[in-house]
């Protein structure tokens, strides 16, 4: 069976090297990120998105400004104002959040004053969790990929494969991988409003792995569920609380509610990094409001003299709606206990 390897997220000497996602799919523009602003513009304005790989990618932006500070106690100083700044980039996914805390406790308790122990420290951090993130979605697409048969019609949201995280990707990995397996199936690619990650960079990949797929606008999929024209449906999320409620991509909660009315089954595939330890429900999750214009524009072109616009970026799907979630640790049920099992 052919192997995948992400292309797309590289660590160069002090430097950060990945592709700027927002000019996808017409120009694949590398993006180097060493400065703390480069990493905290990269992420703001989604040149580098997906829940897993904003946290890779930030801890990175830590293991630069170490590298650039050649001095124990201002390397010490700096990569926690790193810290502080990366986490004021975006709200919702909580994976950029849970790394950053670990990498604080891990600089504010450091028991030596010697500069290259302490970067060789952060290093290893940064390349641990990454593997860790490739592993994971390896994991996930083995379980995943067992639920998809032959024939079947997939709906999937947004962007999650080898652009959102280091490795595989997560509900777009569980495709990959089923359809390396030989499994012949079809995709239905949302577009996803405002920012199109279906249509430029889900597209993008399909075409890569020459999968056989159909981009659809995203009020469309209402007909397809009501012409039986969707079997199961694999979205991936940004932050899942303790009770089994996902914040994912805005339009996500409409696929939810579309299964759950014709009786199909809908996953969230998500590694353990995405989880809230700290949230009991979804009640809690900040959801992130982006600017008027990707709403009146789309990439750059304006389409609308509108005045007043809503733009959050991300819903919350109730548990209630969800069969089940797909993570590195198995096919767990979305109940509080379930998911506790897995955190521990
Ligand atoms: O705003 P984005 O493009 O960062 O939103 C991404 C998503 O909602 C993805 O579904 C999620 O981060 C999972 S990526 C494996």
């Amino acid at each position: 069976m052919k192997k995948l390897i992400n292309p797309f997220f590289r660590w160069e000497n002090g430097t950060f090297i990945t592709i700027d996602q927002t000019r996808l799919p017409f120009y694949e523009s590398i993006l180097k990120l060493y400065y703390p602003d480069e990493y905290f513009d990269a992420i703001k304005k989604l040149k580098v998105r997906g829940a897993p790989a904003i946290g890779i990618v930030a801890a990175y932006g830590v293991l630069s400004t170490v590298y650039r500070y050649k001095k124990f106690t201002k390397a010490k100083t700096e990569s926690l104002k790193t810290i502080e700044l990366l986490k004021t980039a975006r709200p919702t996914a909580v994976n950029i959040f849970n790394i950053l805390e670990e990498l604080k406790k891990l600089i504010e308790n450091f028991d030596s004053n010697d500069y290259n122990h302490f970067k060789d420290s952060i290093e290893n951090f940064c390349k641990k969790r990454l593997e860790y993130e490739v592993y994971t979605c390896e994991k996930i697409s083995i379980y995943g990929s067992e639920l998809i048969k032959n024939g079947m019609n997939i709906l999937t949201h947004c962007n999650t494969g080898m652009l959102a995280t280091p490795g595989i990707g997560t509900a777009l990995g569980i495709i990959f991988k089923a359809f390396i397996m030989g499994k012949r199936f079809h995709l239905f690619i949302p577009e996803t409003r405002p920012l199109l990650q279906g249509s430029r960079l889900t597209v993008y990949e399909a075409e890569k792995l020459k999968l056989p797929y159909t981009l659809v606008t995203d009020n469309m999929r209402g007909f397809l569920f009501s012409k039986n024209m969707i079997d199961i449906t694999f979205v991936g999320a940004d932050r899942i609380a303790l009770n089994g409620d996902t914040a994912n991509k805005i339009g996500t909660y409409e696929s939810a509610i579309l299964s759950y009315v014709h009786k199909k089954p809908f996953f969230v595939v998500a590694p353990t990094t995405t989880f809230d330890k700290k949230l009991s429900s979804g009640k809690g999750i900040k959801v992130e409001e982006r600017k008027t214009d990707e709403i009146i524009s789309i990439l750059n072109k304006r389409i609308s003299i509108a005045k007043n616009t809503f733009n959050p970026a991300f819903d919350i799907t109730p548990s209630k709606y969800i069969t089940g979630i797909i993570t590195e640790k198995g096919i767990i049920k979305p109940k509080s206990e379930c998911i506790k099992k897995i955190l521990k």
